[in-house]
């Protein structure tokens, strides 16, 4: 199965409440981006949002010109009917992220439990690429995977366990680390699962 039938499945099948990776609130997420201290009209890019509340709690800070992305029209289907009106000072843009080509540069790039589950040494390194395009010099980047001794898959999937130093090595010279925030994250069936949220800055 591709990539982009799997997670039409996941999404069609399950409630978003009862995935794995939901969280009623992304606090550290918020508190990330509240960290890299951007204007409310910043450009922010939430890469594989699915149907994370993060979008709504950010209107609800009064960022104004937030771009959901992800690969699934389902998700993004629920994500927008969750938002109501409120969905219409949103983008959505439905793509593979390795395939995305932006038309415009953003000051935040938002990943929670995405570029882990890239495998293929080439499909990370067109992230990398389209990353470097898409984001402003001096803008942040936020990404979350599991952490080295954390979970080996996520929704059946096998994905990649970052620390800073892997995770560093991979994005390369052009982004300075941050911080480097471990979170515990409790599954709705109660699992738990360990995290790690690297917010770096492009140079
Ligand atoms: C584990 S979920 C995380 C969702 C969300 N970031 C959150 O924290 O609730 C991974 C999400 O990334 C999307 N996704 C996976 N691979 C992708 C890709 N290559 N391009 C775009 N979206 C992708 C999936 O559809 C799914 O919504």
């Amino acid at each position: 199965m591709n990539r982009k039938n799997h997670w039409e499945n996941i999404y069609t099948e399950k409630s978003p409440l009862k995935v794995s990776w939901y969280q009623k609130e992304p606090l550290l997420s918020l508190e990330l981006i509240s960290n890299s201290k951007l204007d409310k009209n910043a450009a922010i890019i939430d890469v594989g949002g699915g149907t994370s509340s993060l979008v709504g709690l950010m209107l609800d800070e009064g960022y104004s010109n937030i771009t959901v992305l992800d690969m699934s029209s389902t998700a993004l289907g629920i994500a927008k009917h969750r938002l109501g009106e409120r969905s219409n000072l949103v983008k959505w843009i439905e793509v593979d992220i390795t395939e995305f080509n932006p038309l415009h540069k953003y000051d935040l790039w938002h990943d929670r439990a995405v570029f882990h589950f890239l495998t293929d040494v080439q499909d990370q390194n067109k992230y990398i690429d389209v990353l470097k395009k898409t984001l402003k010099t001096r803008g942040y980047v936020i990404i979350a995977s599991f952490a080295v001794d954390g979970p080996k898959k996520c929704s059946g999937l096998d994905i990649v366990q970052y620390d800073s130093k892997k995770i560093s090595d991979k994005l390369g010279l052009r982004f300075r680390l941050l911080e480097n925030r471990p979170e515990l994250h409790i599954t709705p069936f109660n699992i738990e699962q360990k995290f790690c949220y690297f917010r770096f800055v492009k140079i």
